[in-house]
């Protein structure tokens, strides 16, 4: 498990901003973490940097949205309202972990049996009292994953 600490909400679009210029068709980022810790926020950057104009808002009530306008196709869930894993089937994950698309799941835990293998797991958390600090943990799985997000840190050197 690494670690960084996001000091500021422009330090966590700015890693979503990298891992969206370094992304490849088929990457897949699972975002965990309560409420406010920033998933969206990171989502925001992704989008940014993966070249999508428009709009990034927590897809809470529909909890998928489809961002074309960037480089890859973006898929963004929110599984927050997700109470059974049968309801997932419902969303089709065969498209939103498709291999010519990125896909961002917040509350990727409620995945459940339908975690993809290869991914970027990231945790985020409240860091501090002064609620403007962030501690971002993350686990790759798969090598692809790995390259992604050492990519993305490289840039941001
Ligand atoms: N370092 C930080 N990273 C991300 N968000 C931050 C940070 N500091 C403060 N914030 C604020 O916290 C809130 C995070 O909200 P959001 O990204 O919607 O959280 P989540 O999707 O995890 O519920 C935003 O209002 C944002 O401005
Ligand atoms: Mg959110």
């Amino acid at each position: 498990m690494k670690r960084l600490l996001l000091s500021s909400v422009t330090e966590t679009r700015a890693l979503g901003e990298a891992l969206g210029r370094n992304a490849q068709p088929g990457d897949v980022l699972l975002l965990e973490g309560g409420l406010g810790a920033g998933k969206t926020e990171l989502v925001r950057g992704l989008a940014r940097g993966l070249g999508c104009v428009g709009e990034v808002r927590s897809p809470t009530f529909n909890l998928v949205h489809i961002h074309e306008t960037g480089r890859l196709p973006l898929y963004h869930l929110d599984l927050y309202r997700i109470d059974a894993p049968e309801e997932l089937l419902e969303l089709g994950l065969d498209d939103v972990f498709s291999a010519g698309s990125v896909a961002a799941v917040e509350w990727s835990e409620r995945l459940a049996d339908f975690t993809p293998a290869c991914a970027l797991r990231l945790h985020l958390r409240h860091a501090d009292a002064a609620m403007s600090a962030r501690q971002a943990e993350w686990v790759a799985s798969g090598e692809r994953a790995g390259y992604w997000l050492a990519a993305a840190l490289g840039e941001q050197l």
